[in-house]
């Protein structure tokens, strides 16, 4: 994107700049840069505050110290006689950068895109295939390779989002490693962990709550929460459960393939969750990302539903015949896997200012319209 050159005269008051119209944002900025101090950028910053959404003042603001960033966020989040109503942390937002890792994934893509409206200065990464939003190639089995984007990007702020269930050293070294490379360079994180840490035993789950996995996926999300608070005292780190809601989800995707006869399979009516909206939970990560919060948090949906039920919604919505869905039961399925496990979000609604939807809501919010790409 670029900033052009009346923008950013006009943004930058008295400072003069290059009227050349063939100039890259990058060297605008560097330009720019050059001729401004920042009680200048601030004063800028004040009187537009209404266009730093729209152009890249992140660019610019990353190149300044993190000191002059905070003057200057303190200075524009200042109320005004017109009230602009903007707040320190959206302010702060609009200046940091944040690290997404896994951002070609479900959540990770819609995390690092909601970064990017809000302002931040957002970097993706990617394993196999790139993405505009996520061009940082990076294997968080490596962990030198973690230490080194972590150290070239120069993150204020770690999402990690990447997953491969079937991979114990991406699930729980990969979570390791990206604890240790943040903590080391004193970066806030925000781990995502999952209701699979549980058995099910005791159905509802606080914070307190101690991992008793069952199964393998479970277990390395566990080894990971462990190795994240050991090493990252000051983590975030959010337990959630089913993310869906756009179309893109790993369960909306099953439920057409069951139901076009792509995969065979069922869906089980003792699996018990409480999923959440993959547009909540990516709103839920940023806002943390700008907190001091350390700890577990549980993160989800109001509504419990089983996973037979949510398929059923998901083909309603689409516009799919629901009782093409199989059904299964776990108990006889000879599959190791928790039944019923909800995780209570009595603090995620008193810290957050996000509202976590329920499935039931926003299913029937987008009911009839098939996600792009779907028939
Ligand atoms: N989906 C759910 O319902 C659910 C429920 C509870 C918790 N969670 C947790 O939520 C998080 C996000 O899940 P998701 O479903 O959005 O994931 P996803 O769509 O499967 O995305 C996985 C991401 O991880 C990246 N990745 C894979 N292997 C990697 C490696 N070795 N190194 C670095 N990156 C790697 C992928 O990159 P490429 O695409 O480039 O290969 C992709 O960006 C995960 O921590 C998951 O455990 C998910």
């Amino acid at each position: 994107m670029f900033l052009t050159n009346s923008v950013l005269v006009r943004l930058c008051g008295a400072a003069q700049t290059s009227t050349s119209t063939s100039l890259t944002v990058d060297r605008r900025n560097r330009l720019a840069e050059r001729r401004l101090n920042t009680t200048v950028l601030a004063r800028c910053l004040r009187r537009r505050v209404a266009a730093c959404r729209s152009i890249r003042l992140p660019v610019l603001l990353s190149r300044i110290g993190p000191t002059a960033q905070l003057s200057i966020a303190r200075s524009i989040a200042r109320p005004t006689a017109g009230g602009s109503g903007i707040s320190l942390s959206m302010v702060l937002a609009m200046t940091n950068r944040i690290l997404v890792i896994g951002a070609t994934g479900h959540l990770g893509s819609r995390t690092a895109e909601r970064a990017t409206a809000a302002g931040w200065s957002a970097v993706g990464t990617y394993f196999s295939s790139p993405l505009e939003a996520a061009c940082e190639q990076l294997d968080v089995r490596d962990p030198a390779a973690v230490r080194e984007v972590i150290e070239r990007v120069r993150p204020d702020v770690v999402i990690h989002t990447a997953a491969d269930r079937d991979d114990w050293r991406v699930m729980a070294d990969g979570g390791a490693h990206v604890a240790v490379a943040t903590a080391a360079v004193g970066v806030r994180l925000v781990h995502v962990s999952s209701d699979a840490v549980f058995s099910g035993k005791e159905i509802e789950y606080d914070e307190s709550a101690l991992p008793d996995p069952v199964y393998r996926y479970g277990a390395a999300k566990a080894a990971a929460e462990t190795a994240v608070r050991a090493v990252h005292p000051g983590a975030a780190v959010v337990r959630t459960s089913l993310i869906l809601g756009d179309g893109r989800g790993r369960h909306e995707a099953l439920t057409r393939d069951l139901i076009s006869g792509r995969v065979r399979g069922a869906l089980f009516t003792d699996m018990i969750r409480k999923p959440v909206h993959v547009d909540d939970l990516a709103g839920a990560l940023l806002e943390l990302a700008t907190s001091d919060y350390r700890g577990i948090l549980n993160v989800t949906g109001p509504d419990v539903i089983n996973r037979y039920d949510l398929g059923v919604l998901i083909a309603r919505r689409e516009g799919l015949d629901p009782h093409r869905i199989p059904a299964g039961r776990i108990a006889g399925s000879g599959m190791s896997l928790p039944t019923n496990v909800r995780l209570r979000t009595d603090k995620a609604a008193s810290l957050l200012s996000i509202r976590l939807r329920g499935v039931h809501e926003f299913m029937a919010a987008t009911a009839g319209q098939a996600p792009a790409g779907h028939p």
